[in-house]
């Protein structure tokens, strides 16, 4: 079936993948050249890139397959999407209004801007991200503060103090180890030794001592051969999907994998199905069928194993042995796990030799930047020889890694800093049910409380931050549709009275609430 409405007609010949018929289809549109020269035949889109959020491809279910085949001469039939045809035929676009000074039409603007400026004003209002930081003034912080004693020139008056920064219940820095002086202190000296940048690829002359002190350590404490560090998460999974997927592959994955996999998915050119939000049985299913239809086919399934906006962890054993006995190889996410979850904060995938690759960042616990890959050692090597992402990039900067290395050796030093804040994690959970939410799914460091609709997330948050309190509203698209939460994040080092700031602040849950039925 197909669901997007793109048919272009020719004789065939050959796959491009979904992947380069979208960006066939987007060049093809701004071809200052008439386009009954190139005649295209038989691009069917069906089906799902799995909530994929390409602007020209945008489908919702099962599979997804794009056939590409182009001609020299005859005519072009389309049925683009609507927002494309206009920028192809270049009418002048519904007028688009909205708070922003991005959607005011400028004159004879050219239509790709025009494209952009429509795509800004179909976003409604609770849908419109912006920059924040801890202070109050959200975005406007990040503007360059006035020197002291500056007076307000309109006013005539001395400048307010700035007001004190919001009480962060948002970032990632579960250990807060973006400030131990221990970690500081070793990001610092290497900055002096090697430099801030590592100035080249790793396989160029970027390759510092810090990377393998830290490659081995990491290896060694997650009980893995091989680990090849990334300059970024996002990156290192997209190298990940990569390595183990390509266009003839089938990919298996959790319905609330992170984008950056997604995207790897995309990337490689693969066919994405989801299975049921941690369900070993709807994964199992979908196995099954898979090998009865297709039973020479590649496959890989994907998951995290804490979620980064559901806080949910993965039955991951069940997943693991699931797969061994399929002969599919696992790839598990631990971006948020590592450091707090499993045996001293290695992970919830550390005992699953099972796993094929486990995907690290140090964004989170760790408190820096900068992400790894761990499997054995064919599998490292194969990375290092094959995934452009490792390779044509960059190394990780010298004071990043040591940091890393440094807040390894912190996390490793003391486990009881994370079962601290797990136990904290515990009582809010408590907490937050006795007052009528329903309990934050999972046990770590990210609390998630429904809210249902984008509005009443977004009420939540600003009561928040009017108390002092910086938690964010977790809207589409970014979790499924009519799932719209506040996402608290917990640390340590939170001070006395948080929890029950946040508990005032939020007011009772819908189980208690005098408005509910
Ligand atoms: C689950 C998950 N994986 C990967 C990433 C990407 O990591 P990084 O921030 O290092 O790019 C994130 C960050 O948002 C994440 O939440």
């Amino acid at each position: 079936m197909a669901e997007e409405g793109i048919h272009l007609g020719a004789a065939h010949l050959g796959r491009i993948g979904l992947h380069g018929a979208a960006r066939l289809l987007t060049c093809l549109q701004f071809l200052p050249v008439p386009l009954d020269q190139a005649w295209l035949l038989g691009v069917a889109l069906h089906g799902s890139a799995g909530g994929l959020q390409d602007p020209c491809v945008r489908a919702t279910k099962g599979q997804a397959v794009a056939r590409c085949s182009i001609r020299s001469h005859a005519s072009i039939q389309t049925a683009p999407h609507p927002r494309r045809r206009d920028a192809l035929i270049s009418s002048p676009p519904a007028p688009v209004s909205g708070p922003d000074d991005t959607l005011e039409p400028a004159a004879s603007e050219p239509p790709w801007r025009q494209q952009l400026r429509a795509s800004l004003g179909d976003l409604p209002a609770v849908r419109r991200r912006r920059l924040r930081s801890l202070a109050p003034a959200g975005a406007a912080a990040l503007q360059p503060a006035a020197p002291e004693g500056a007076t307000d020139a309109r006013a005539g008056a001395a400048s307010p103090p700035p007001p004190s920064p919001l009480l962060d219940l948002a970032s990632n820095d579960y250990l807060g180890l973006s400030r131990d002086p221990a970690v500081l202190a070793a990001a610092a000296a290497e900055l002096h030794a090697s430099g801030l940048g590592a100035t080249a690829s790793r396989l160029i002359c970027g390759t510092r001592p810090v990377h393998l002190e830290l490659e081995q350590a990491l290896a060694a404490w997650l009980g893995r051969e091989r680990v090849l560090l990334f300059p970024s998460g996002f990156q290192a999974n997209l190298a990940a999907v990569c390595a183990l997927a390509d266009r003839h592959s089938l990919v298996l994955a959790d319905r609330l994998i992170h984008h950056s996999l997604l995207a790897g998915v995309r990337a490689s050119g693969a066919r994405l199905k989801r299975f049921a939000h941690n369900d070993p049985a709807d994964l199992e299913r979908l196995l099954l069928s898979e090998r009865r239809a297709r039973p020479e086919a590649p496959l890989l399934v994907l998951c995290e194993s804490l979620y980064s906006m559901e806080g949910s962890t993965s039955p991951l054993a069940a997943l693991a042995s699931l797969c061994a006995r399929h002969r599919v190889p696992l790839l598990v996410d631990e971006a948020h796990a590592l450091g707090v979850l499993g045996p001293g904060g290695r992970g919830l995938a550390h005992d699953c030799s099972q796993v094929a690759i486990v995907s690290g960042t140090f964004g989170k616990a760790f408190g820096s930047g900068g992400a790894f890959l761990a499997g054995d050692s064919l599998v490292g090597d194969w990375l290092l020889q094959s995934s452009g992402a490792f390779r044509y990039t960059t190394a990780l900067a010298p004071p990043l890694a040591a940091g890393a290395l440094a807040a390894l050796g912190r996390i490793q030093a003391d486990p009881q800093a994370a079962s601290a804040l797990l136990e904290r994690c515990g009582r809010w959970r408590d907490a937050l049910e006795a007052a009528g939410w329903p309990r934050p799914p999972g046990e770590g460091p990210i609390l998630s409380v429904r809210l249902g609709d984008d509005a009443a997330a977004l009420a939540a948050q600003e009561r928040l931050e009017a108390a002092g309190l910086l938690a964010l509203a977790i809207r589409p698209p970014t979790v499924p549709e009519g799932t719209a939460r506040l996402r608290l994040v917990l640390r340590t080092g939170l001070p006395s009275g948080t929890l029950e700031k946040l508990l005032v602040a939020l007011g009772p849950g819908p189980r208690l609430s005098p408005a509910s039925p």
